[in-house]
């Protein structure tokens, strides 16, 4: 884990309150890994004083670390509002990562909202392999576009559930339709909002596939010191709760209590 002063290269809007930053970081670019996360002081101010976590959405050009957020509160208002030039103290990076299958298996990836910032990175690692991309929104306006992070060319899906683009409903009946595809036989990766994790995370724990999914909670210390961020494990388990900044964000889908 390394605290880093990083200047912003870019803070530029893609979506509807949605920004992706870049930040000059050398040090936790060459440690990075898809799944993991930074923790951000946004402000060089005492208010507010706790970092806040983001998911590392990419790496580009050997030392710049790309994250992609949106404005929900005080903490990212701030940030939406730091120019290039400025410099902010990154601390990363943090958690356990996503664990990669075997070379020639297939992926599909499912994401909702915001959701989608871990597994730009994933996918831009996973490029060679037969990959399905899936992503959901409340509505064309929040959709991210990909095509920045060199994935233009994959198999990609979207839904809205204003059907203001692409499949009209929940991004998981896109998902039900690309498992059948596949015929059962790929890894699944995902993240977003908590109901959708736990209908991606039945579909493939009915039919015994592989499912890893990257939780999303409130972080307060991101270091497993303050306990903010427990989340009950299954029976599987010999524990009875993972901290998601250390045990996590990525979990085997069987490891959790839904
Ligand atoms: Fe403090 Fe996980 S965020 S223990």
């Amino acid at each position: 884990m390394i605290e880093q002063k990083a200047e912003i290269i870019f803070n530029r809007k893609v979506a509807s309150d949605t920004f992706l930053m870049g930040l000059r970081a050398s040090d936790i670019v060459a440690e990075a890994a898809p799944g993991q996360f930074v923790m951000i002081r946004v402000s060089p101010e005492l208010d507010p004083i706790l970092r806040r976590p983001f998911s590392i959405c990419g790496t580009q050009e050997g030392d710049m670390l790309l994250v992609l957020y949106r404005v929900i509160g005080k903490g990212t208002r701030i940030l939406a509002g730091v120019g290039q030039g400025e410099t902010l103290s990154v601390l990363g990076p943090l958690g356990t990562g996503f664990k990669f299958p075997e070379k020639g298996q297939k992926a599909i990836l499912v994401s909702g909202g915001i959701g989608i910032a871990p597994l730009i990175f994933l996918a831009q690692k996973m490029k060679d392999r037969e990959m399905k991309f899936l992503s959901g929104y409340r509505s064309v306006k929040e959709m991210v576009p990909i095509e920045w992070a060199g994935l233009s060319g994959i198999n990609d899906s979207i839904s809205t559930d204003d059907g203001t683009m692409g499949h009209k409903g929940p991004v998981t009946d896109l998902f039900e339709a690309a498992i059948d595809e596949f015929r059962g036989g790929a890894f699944v990766f995902s993240c977003g909002p908590l109901p959708m994790l736990k209908k991606v995370a039945e579909i493939t724990l009915e039919r015994g596939i592989s499912c890893q999914v990257s939780v999303e909670t409130h972080m307060a210390c991101g270091l497993g010191a303050c306990q903010g961020c427990a989340v009950k494990s299954s029976f599987h388990e010999d524990r009875t709760y993972f901290h998601v900044c250390q045990d996590g964000p990525v979990f085997d889908a069987r490891s959790l209590d839904w």
